[in-house]
């Protein structure tokens, strides 16, 4: 039995004393002992040496206290497992020189096999679950079909991903053949997450905010709620459409959908209204914010949290955690979550 379940029973809209809180993108850059295994081993070593993902993945629990623990991988590991190359250049972000550009590409992924070629992230999960000791839930994740093709298309990340956005357009039929790859892919990938140990999967549309609402309804939407269909028998589905706000409505009629994260451009009681106060939100605080005096951030984020409610609400950020924050301040987040009390 787990020793703090705030987040799995929030997630079931059971009764709590006060919201779970994690933070997006919490295992990495700004924690000095992550930085530490960075200088030693590169990116794809740290995500493919079980060892090390268990340990990057343990760091904030330790060292910061949240709720909840997020298996340190990649959400492009989906994209490489389907044949592609994916570079990590340090500092610099994702490359994959050998983009999506016809069907011939398309036909040439291939999607058998997933879990055995991501056998490392379901051992990571694994050894995780058991080092964690029940002390935390442990989130698995993968990236949402629509931000995937973003990277498979563009080749690498990008303000607006116009290449991406005018493969969609132009080729629709493409699109949705590749949209049904990944999602295949996907559902199969977060399975064996939850088979592995995860109690709880997120799936990061960090994209569709590109996508006006019904570009959303087309290319995003479709396949997000697929996947929670899919895996909701399993574990319960977050999902996280960042800048796609618009879309609170219609995913929160999804029962396979357990919870929806926010960024920081919908306030909370609208947010609440959008989604029919019918489901778990989580979010929104803005990461730049982590910025301000520690004094400040604990003002914030009992501000925030009047604004949600302690019910159906998991508190984080809006987006993931920026890398020069100082470890103080994530821990006044977290400590501000920890000292509410109504
Ligand atoms: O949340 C966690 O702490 C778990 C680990 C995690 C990473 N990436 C590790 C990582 C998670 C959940 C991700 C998701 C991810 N990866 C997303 C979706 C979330 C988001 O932020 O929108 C996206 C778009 C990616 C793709 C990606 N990976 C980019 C654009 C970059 C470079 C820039 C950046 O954001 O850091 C990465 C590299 C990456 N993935 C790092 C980490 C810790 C930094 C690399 C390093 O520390 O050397």
């Amino acid at each position: 039995m787990l020793k703090n379940n705030l987040l799995l029973k929030t997630l079931r809209k059971e009764k709590v004393s006060r919201p779970p809180v994690w933070m997006m993108r919490q295992a990495g850059r700004y924690l000095p002992q992550y930085i530490k295994l960075r200088d030693k081993y590169d990116f794809f070593t740290r995500v493919q040496t079980p060892e090390l993902a268990c340990e990057i993945t343990i760091q904030p629990v330790d060292i910061v206290g949240v709720d909840a623990a997020i298996i340190f991988s990649d959400i492009l590991v989906i994209p490489q497992a389907l044949g592609m190359t994916v570079l990590m250049e340090e500092g610099k972000g994702p490359l994959l020189p050998n983009t999506i550009k016809s069907l011939k590409d398309i036909e040439s992924l291939d999607e058998t096999g997933i879990t055995e070629k991501l056998d490392y992230v379901l051992k990571a999960l694994t050894l995780t679950k058991k080092e964690l000791n029940n002390r935390v839930p442990l989130i698995g994740f993968a990236g949402a079909p629509f931000t995937l093709l973003c990277y498979m298309i563009e080749g690498k990340g990008s303000k607006g991903f116009e290449k991406a956005k005018a493969f969609c357009f132009s080729q629709p039929e493409l699109a949705h053949q590749l949209l049904s790859k990944i999602t295949r892919a996907t559902i199969a990938y977060l399975k064996g997450q939850a088979q592995a140990g995860a109690d709880v999967v997120q799936v990061f549309d960090s994209w569709s905010g590109l996508l006006s609402p019904v570009d959303f309804d087309r290319f995003a939407s479709p396949y997000l709620v697929e996947i929670a269909d899919a895996l909701a028998s399993h574990v319960p589905v977050i999902l996280f459409p960042k800048g796609s706000s618009y879309a609170l409505h219609s995913l929160s009629g999804h029962k396979s959908v357990s919870g929806i994260g926010i960024d920081w451009s919908i306030q909370p009681d609208k947010a609440r209204k959008e989604s029919q106060n019918n489901i778990v939100l989580q979010g929104n605080f803005d990461p730049s914010k982590l910025s301000m005096p520690p004094a400040e951030i604990k003002k914030e984020v009992t501000k925030m949290i009047k604004a949600f409610g302690v019910q159906s609400y998991i508190a984080n950020l809006g987006h993931g955690i920026l890398p020069h924050i100082p470890v103080d301040h994530a821990k006044a987040f977290v400590d501000a979550v920890k000292e509410y009390s109504e």
